[in-house]
């Protein structure tokens, strides 16, 4: 929706998500670092994008990738200082892009110095047995025993992660302080992580058996059981109100809410929109994407409120998801959608997954999904780290090169992305499917005069009728100017508008 002098600025932005430790790197370490991201910001600029959300960049013992915070007011030495991140929120805002930080308030890292001096603030049980048969996220049991103390705590995601209990009022006022020391350094907002977790069931009451699979994939054996009472919790307005009462109607909170957009109301009570995972887990396929799209614009759910999201720092990268062919039309998918996007660093130039760390430094397989940034295909290390450095995960090729060989390209990955978000700001209100096309087609028009069709299937099929290119996936084939085509090959897509 086109912004209105009146409407909040990340309505309809693009936010794009840096990787701090895979960025850049300027110290050699092998390690990204504030100041690398703040000399390439330029990039970001240059994409069009609205905001730059950092993941996690406190200090950490980096059990879950820096989402085991051990300070929430400080950052980890590898990524530089607070002095490099004040540096870094002033040279965002003189480019004009705001800036997000990840807030990790579900749990701890078991070496944050409140787990040993306030234990009270975590969640407890006494006994030979686990208290329920809760499960973590990454699969196995969501208790630990405590050596110290001999006493369970849980942790909804590593062991090294022990769970905040947001029922304690310290709790919420000591984690939304954080949120205003960043707010008084500048930056605009935060992303939430996993709030759907904040608040479990205070009897601790078993969690029954799943009766069909979880709608959104989980890892291990975690769906086993229907996480009835160790999330979701009806009363989660306590933690989440607590949160916004603190930071005022200005920042941005975008909720990590693991949950369908059926379920997302409670959240955009207090947090400004929430993430749609069905449709960065839908299968590629017209119909269950169009599903996955209504879902998150019923108007009884969460209309309006919805970040879009097809790639994160968690999840099989896009060409690894949707295929090769496909990645481009992905692109045009997600960047014409009404509402905010978020973007993950290397979807521009359409970065693969690769090979992950040998030993792995994330235990759930995820190193993969977290490769160097690839800015110069033919620098060492791909322009990451300097030439003698070792970089923490090996630079991976990119079909059509970094950022350097795609920059100017106009059939390139990056060119697609920087075309794409340029348009995005001319395109009407609102989404409406179009109906009566070939199977395997997604369409729909935005506004009044244009159209996005989408080629799902695996064998040409007919256009809607179109008008005229503004931007197709396969400009080679397909200029802008030039009538839209009678039929989309596999894997093409065309953003058009009737005049
Ligand atoms: C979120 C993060 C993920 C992390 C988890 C636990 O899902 O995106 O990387 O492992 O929360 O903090």
């Amino acid at each position: 929706m086109p912004a209105s002098p009146t409407s909040p600025w990340w309505l309809d932005a693009v936010v794009y998500q840096v990787y701090p430790r895979s960025f850049q790197d300027t110290d050699g370490d092998g390690d990204g670092d504030l100041r690398g991201i703040a000399a390439r910001l330029d990039h970001v600029r240059e994409l069009g994008a609205d905001a730059v959300w950092l993941s996690p960049v406190y200090p950490s013992p980096m059990a879950d990738g820096g989402y085991d915070v051990a300070d929430y007011e400080d950052i980890d030495p590898r990524f530089g200082t607070l002095d490099d991140a004040d540096t870094l929120i002033a040279a965002a805002h003189e480019r004009g892009l705001k800036l997000l930080m990840d807030v990790v308030p579900c749990h701890t890292s078991i070496e944050h110095p409140w787990f040993r001096a306030h234990p009270e603030r975590y969640v407890w049980a006494d006994g030979d047995e686990p208290p329920n048969n809760w499960l973590a996220a990454f699969g196995g049991g969501a208790w630990s025993r405590d050596r110290q103390s001999g006493r369970w705590y849980l942790h909804s995601f590593y062991a090294e992660q022990p769970d905040l209990n947001w029922r304690r009022s310290d709790v919420r006022e000591a984690v939304a302080a954080s949120l205003c020391f960043w707010l008084r350094r500048g930056v605009d907002g935060f992303r939430l992580d996993a709030i759907d977790r904040l608040l479990k069931d205070p009897e601790l009451r078993d969690d029954p058996p799943a009766s069909a699979p979880p709608v959104l994939p989980e890892l291990g054996d975690a769906g086993a059981l229907e996480p009835v009472h160790s999330r979701n919790a009806p009363d989660i307005g306590l933690a989440l109100g607590a949160l916004r009462g603190a930071v005022g109607d200005d920042a941005l909170l975008v909720g990590e809410v693991y949950l369908p957009a059926a379920q997302l109301p409670p959240y955009l009570e207090h947090v400004d929109c929430a993430f749609a995972f069905e449709l960065l887990h839908a299968r590629w396929d017209a119909r269950a994407y169009r599903a996955a799209i209504a879902a998150a614009l019923d108007p009884a759910g969460a209309a309006g409120r919805i970040a879009w999201v097809l790639s994160n720092h968690d999840f099989p990268r896009l060409p690894d998801r949707v295929g090769h062919g496909n990645t481009r039309a992905a692109a045009l998918l997600a960047l014409t959608l009404p509402g905010a996007v978020f973007v993950y660093q290397g979807d521009e130039i359409g970065m693969a997954d690769g090979p992950g760390g040998d030993p792995p430094h994330d235990r759930a397989g995820r190193d993969r999904h977290r490769h160097p940034m690839l800015w110069d295909g033919d620098a060492p290390h791909g322009g990451f780290t300097p030439a003698a450095a070792t970089p923490w995960l090996p630079a991976i090729e990119v079909d059509g090169g970094g950022v350097a060989q795609q920059s100017g390209a106009p059939d390139s990955m990056l060119s697609l992305y920087r075309d794409l978000i340029a348009s995005r700001r001319t395109l009407g209100d609102g989404l409406s499917f179009v109906d009566d096309i070939d199977d395997g087609v997604l369409a729909y028009r935005r506004g009044d005069r244009h159209l996005v069709a989408i080629n799902m299937s695996d064998a040409p099929r007919a256009c809607p009728p179109a008008g005229t290119i503004v931007r197709a996936t396969h400009p080679q084939r397909l200029g802008a100017g030039a009538p839209a085509p009678a039929r989309l090959q596999p894997g093409e897509g065309v953003l058009a508008v009737c005049e």
